[in-house]
């Protein structure tokens, strides 16, 4: 990464970890031998990347805070830019508040990743991947296979969840309810639980069986229970974080050191 191009993404001039980032340190740094320490590196990245998305909406990493983990860590900073530079979950300049991480490997467009695309670029505005809409409300990436190809084609937002089963007409839904501040649950967006039959199982239907189609109905109300609840509870954490985030501003010392 050139310094050149950091400059290009408007660096913030300094970071600094604030206190739920510092207590979230203390407790990762407890599972390594104080000498192994920069074993965490990717572990505070990601700190950095959900600190940034909760002061600023846009989950990213900055080089300033690069040098600040490197600190934090022991390590010569340019350890640090190679880890952040080689793995694709790293953004390295500001992304949308939802990050679409598009598949287009060779499974998910032979099942329609192509359409996926063409909804995200009409619903969000987007013109290429990289992008990141004038509302800062999305941005696109174009990723490889992200493991999930039985139910093809999918993508993932903000590197946590995945929306899977989809089709232009069900993309365009989903980003709908992005923009209203309402994400649906993460999983299948057809009838089916996990990689199950669409529409429940077609083997061992026999009542009683495991996976009979009563049984079916039951674990999918359930599941789509414990989804709102989780829905509901996410929505209440990020609104708390937000709230402490507020409250406590990152120190104004940027070279602080937790767990030195
Ligand atoms: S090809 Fe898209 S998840 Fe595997």
């Amino acid at each position: 990464m050139s310094s050149s191009h950091v400059a290009e993404v408007a660096e913030p001039a300094s970071f600094a970890f604030d206190a739920a980032s510092l207590a979230e340190i203390e407790t990762i740094l407890k599972r390594y031998p104080p000498e192994r320490k920069a074993s965490a590196v990717i572990f505070l990245l990601y700190e950095v990347q959900k600190q940034m998305a909760r002061h600023t909406n846009s989950g990213w990493v900055p080089q300033v805070a690069m040098d600040v983990v490197a600190e934090v860590l022991d390590m010569a900073p340019i350890r640090v830019y190679e880890v952040a530079t080689f793995y694709t979950m790293f953004n390295l300049k500001p992304v949308g508040r939802y990050h679409l991480q598009v598949c287009t490997t060779t499974p998910c467009w032979l099942r329609g990743s192509d359409d996926v695309v063409a909804a995200c670029f009409k619903k969000t505005g987007l013109s290429h991947f990289g992008e990141v809409s004038a509302d800062g409300l999305f941005s696109m990436a174009e990723v490889e296979c992200l493991g999930a190809c039985v139910n093809a084609p999918m993508m993932q937002v903000n590197n946590e969840s995945y929306y899977e089963d989809l089709d232009g007409p069900r993309t365009e839904a989903l980003l709908d309810a992005f923009r209203r501040g309402e994400p649906p649950a993460a999983g299948p967006t057809i009838d089916r639980l996990g990689s199950q039959a669409e529409g429940g199982p077609t083997t061992l239907t026999h009542a009683g069986e495991f996976w009979s189609p009563e049984k079916y109905a039951v674990v999918k109300r359930e599941r789509a229970e414990a989804a709102e609840r989780a829905a509901a509870e996410a929505a209440a954490a990020e609104a708390a974080a937000q709230a402490a985030a507020a409250a406590n501003p990152p120190p104004a010392d940027p070279a602080a050191k937790p767990g030195a």
